[in-house]
């Protein structure tokens, strides 16, 4: 196996991070380009595949159309197509931001090299990606609306592909950059570690999102990252609006953060 294998890591960036989901449309241009700095002083020390959500460029309008409920209008069309354009839109300024601060990243469309079934991945074209991280790029995918085997049309989370990507591609760490300390309890307390003993306990109690996500808040995270956790990832989530967060856990420092053990 390559060493780009073997040390690599997944951030993902949440759109919660990226956007401020209480306004459509609306980028955190700031809170990217802090966090671009903090990555670009760490990548000397991993090799990176960075994943962002839709926040509120894409969940309104899936949500509108019901893109993530499948093909049932031809009104979904444009519907489709504009989530797609949202999120190239948002990509394009992630991109544009990581660039400026001379990181090599390559945007890669989920939907181009993407199939669902019901909404999950059948299908993934990977290897363009595995190219690119050869030669020490930093693939970047985000959420998508997608075309779907039995259903049409669908909504692809990015936490989806992080568990595809984790999976397929021999990942060791997985960071969840969030808007929060890590998993909270009902006193809003950061639970520090999950292991199996909690894991299926909290899957239980986590509520779902506020915000108008379609694909399905804390909950549907807690849910991709159980496989993980089974293979004996690495898996943290971290509060990426704190600045020196995503700097120090890329670099393998210990900071405030839900860990998960696999233990
Ligand atoms: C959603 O991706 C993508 C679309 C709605 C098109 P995510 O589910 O990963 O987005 P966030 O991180 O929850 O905003």
């Amino acid at each position: 196996m390559s060493t780009y294998l073997k040390n690599l890591t997944i951030l993902k960036l949440g759109g919660s991070v990226i956007t401020d989901k209480s306004k459509q449309n609306h980028i955190n241009m700031q809170t990217i380009q802090r966090i671009a700095e903090e990555v670009s002083t760490a990548t000397s020390t991993v090799s990176l595949l960075l994943v962002h959500g839709g926040g509120s460029f894409g969940h309104p309008i899936a949500k509108k159309y019901q893109i993530h409920k499948g093909w049932y209008s031809p009104e979904q069309k444009i519907g489709f197509s504009e989530t797609r354009r949202a999120m190239m839109t948002l990509n394009k300024t992630v991109i544009d931001i990581f660039l400026a601060e001379g990181i090599p990243v390559v945007s890669v469309q989920p939907s181009a090299c993407t199939l669902t079934n019901s909404g999950r991945i059948t299908h993934m074209d990977l290897e363009p990606t595995r190219s690119l991280l050869k030669f020490g790029f930093v693939p970047v995918l985000f959420g998508d609306a997608v075309m779907d085997i039995s259903q049409g049309i669908a909504i692809l989370s990015g936490d989806q592909i992080v568990t595809y990507l984790a999976k397929e591609l021999a990942v060791k760490k997985v960071i969840f950059g969030t808007n929060v300390d890590g998993l909270l309890n009902s006193d809003n307390e950061v639970i520090p570690e999950i292991n199996h003993q909690n894991f299926e306990t909290l899957l239980k109690l986590a509520k779902e999102s506020v915000a108008s996500d379609v694909t399905g808040g804390m909950f549907g995270k807690l849910q991709e990252i159980e496989p993980l956790t089974k293979e004996g990832k690495e898996v943290i989530i971290v509060n990426a609006k704190k600045p020196g967060i995503i700097e120090e856990v890329l670099k393998g420092r210990k900071v405030v953060g839900t860990y998960f053990t696999g233990k």
